[in-house]
């Protein structure tokens, strides 16, 4: 038999349907036995809507079926809409107003008794939401989630269409991408020892087209990397990908702010303001101690090395003979943390490899509490509390400690004070353009220097010459796009010189073989009449966590892994039968 066709979906009988008749399809959220009358919430796709089954308007075997329904069973009920009396409004409901009185009930499905709540605000553990996903996903948040999610990359797609760029799909089964984390391997059956990598990004690819001469590039691009989980890293991800020919850094910026603005306009109701600001990588570490600074807040970091010259203290005095630097903050209304509190800072950033933290909190008479004022000689106190504008309330933090690391230090304290203290303002959306990162920086494990966004990342043209004397002073053409603190995105301007290309594959310390094997055929490729280009991507499920407010990527996604890279729900990664083992000509060590 035909099955009978939904006439209204649950979260659609509102008060202008009072009257109709409607046959529903959906699920039990919950129902109540009242005796002679039986109340089921039923859920579909667009919300819950009340369905009253009555025994004095139900037959029997009708009634009997409703009271067996059970939370999860699938149902069809057909019925007339009805305005509620009044005191049975629920204004929390969108179909608070009416209820639909059932003349027929169908039990489509049954269930089990679900291991977790099918609604919001239960606070279920986290493993068994993942574990029992398709339940979870039911909820009415989660399936908002999957809506708003598929609204911004609708909106990503239409904007990149308007800007005539063409979406091509890049092989999944490739070459290992350098984009700094270890591949996911996938082995060749017709010849053991072989592999096919899973791409960490279309880097190369994308580069391939514009060589191809598609001059416009896009991708939904789904990545892969072997990197231990955070809440903003996910084993496999999805970028929006893209390339242009002919450009300069400001093009490519240009259409990816516009994509952000669609994106806040259409999904968000705002409107952001164009262009965005810019800010270089150098400007970002002094002031704020990190590459993706949050700058929904102050507190920027002083170098205080001028002010503190001189000092007598000897820590400062030899940090500065050393080429080391003294940075400062003044954290406002963190004067009334406790000793115990300020020394469980001083412990925080050691984690950052500094040696230590001192601070000075002045008091209402005068006088300072500090952990190192009594070595500080003369005015010379005085002098960093007023250069710091540090006033009474305040608290003052003071870091000695080699250039880099007394700045990254120093950024993470001020993010940890700027959440303690809650001076971020959470309603807040702050992108900015960081550019001008440094090409290569020394690894000091590898003993060489590797790339620090991708070794197809060309060089500012004033800083070439410094590639042989000084590579570490070398600044690449490169942009990280920045929103409250994340890392939303990173692009360059790509070399398309081979020479220029071979010279850094030397650079990050490839020999000429190394480079021809893992290369040789983009080497190879350059040589065709390259055209200048340069590219940019970014993830679309940290913006999409960001703009939803979700604290973890796992909330965004619809399948997420946990941090070791395992899905709970279809238990992977698994074992395989020793057969395909056998095929594939892989032992299994297990030592
Ligand atoms: P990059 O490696 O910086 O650049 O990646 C670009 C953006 O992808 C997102 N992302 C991730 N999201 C979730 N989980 C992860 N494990 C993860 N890793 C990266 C971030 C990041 O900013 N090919 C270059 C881009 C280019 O030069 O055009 C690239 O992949 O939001």
């Amino acid at each position: 038999m035909a099955m009978t066709k939904r006439t209204h979906m649950c979260g659609e009988i509102v008060t202008s349907e009072a009257g109709k008749q409607v046959l529903l399809k959906g699920w039990v959220q919950r129902a109540r036995n009242l005796g002679g009358l039986i109340f089921v919430s039923m859920r579909d796709r667009t919300g819950i809507v009340q369905v009253v089954l009555d025994s004095t308007a139900l037959d029997a075997d009708t009634f009997a079926l409703a009271e067996s329904l059970r939370g999860e069973f699938v149902i069809e009920v057909s019925g007339l809409v009805r305005l509620r009396a009044p005191e049975a409004v629920n204004e929390k409901m969108a179909t608070g107003h009416v209820e639909v009185i059932a003349d027929s009930l169908k039990i489509l499905n049954t269930s089990k008794t679900p291991p977790i709540y099918v609604e919001d605000g239960t606070n279920e553990q986290e493993s068994l939401r993942l574990k029992y996903r398709y339940l979870d996903l039911r909820r009415p948040s989660m399936q908002a989630m999957l809506r708003f999610r598929h609204r911004v990359i609708k909106c990503l797609r239409d904007y990149i269409d308007g800007e005539g760029f063409v979406e091509v799909e890049t092989p999944i089964l490739t070459k290992s991408t350098p984009e700094g984390a270890r591949d996911y391997l996938v082995p060749y059956r017709q010849k053991p020892g072989l592999f096919y990598a899973l791409p960490q990004s279309p880097q190369i690819y994308k580069q391939l087209l514009m060589l191809a001469g598609l001059d416009r590039y896009y991708q939904i691009a789904r990545c892969f990397r072997d990197e231990d989980g955070r809440a903003d890293r996910q084993p496999e991800f999805t970028q929006f990908d893209m390339e242009m020919s002919f450009i300069e850094p400001e093009d490519i910026q240009r259409v990816v702010e516009g994509a952000y603005a669609h994106v806040f306009r259409e999904v968000m109701g705002r409107e952001l303001a164009l262009p965005l600001p810019r800010m270089t990588w150098r400007d970002a570490m002094a002031r704020y101690g990190s590459d993706k600074p949050d700058t929904r807040f102050g507190m920027e970091i002083a170098d205080v090395s001028d002010t503190v010259r001189g000092c007598g203290f000897a820590v400062y005095e030899n940090a500065l003979n050393d080429g080391q630097i003294v940075c400062a903050v003044c954290a406002r209304g963190a004067g009334s943390l406790s000793r115990k509190e300020l020394d469980a800072l001083g412990e925080f950033v050691k984690t950052y490899h500094v040696k230590g933290l001192a601070w000075a909190v002045p008091n209402a008479d005068g006088t300072v509490r500090s952990s190192f004022a009594k070595a500080m000689q003369g005015d010379s106190m005085a002098r960093l509390l007023t250069r710091m504008d540090c006033q009474v309330g305040d608290a003052l933090f003071v870091i000695a400690d080699r250039k880099l690391v007394a700045l990254t230090a120093m950024g993470q304290l001020r993010l940890r004070l700027g959440r303690e203290l809650k001076l971020i303002d959470s309603a807040r959306y702050d992108l900015l353009w960081i550019t001008e990162f440094p090409l290569v920086s020394w690894d000091e494990e590898e003993k060489r220097f590797v790339a620090e966004h991708h070794p197809f990342t060309t060089v500012m043209e004033e800083d070439v010459k410094l590639m042989e004397t000084d590579p570490g002073s070398v600044r690449a053409k490169s942009y990280d796009l920045v929103m409250n603190g994340i890392e939303m995105g990173s692009g360059s301007i790509r070399i398309h010189q081979s020479e220029l290309q071979a010279k850094m594959f030397e650079l990050i310390g490839f020999s000429p073989e190394e480079a021809h094997e893992k290369f040789g055929f983009l080497l190879e490729a350059f040589q065709y009449g390259t055209p200048p280009h340069g590219g940019f991507a970014f993830g679309i499920d940290r913006m999409v966590m960001i703009l939803s407010g979700a604290d973890s990527l796992r909330d965004v996604l619809a399948f997420p892994k946990i941090q070791s890279g395992v899905c709970l729900m279809m238990d992977t990664p698994a074992t395989v039968h020793e057969d395909q083992l056998r095929l594939l000509k892989i032992k299994v060590d297990e030592g």
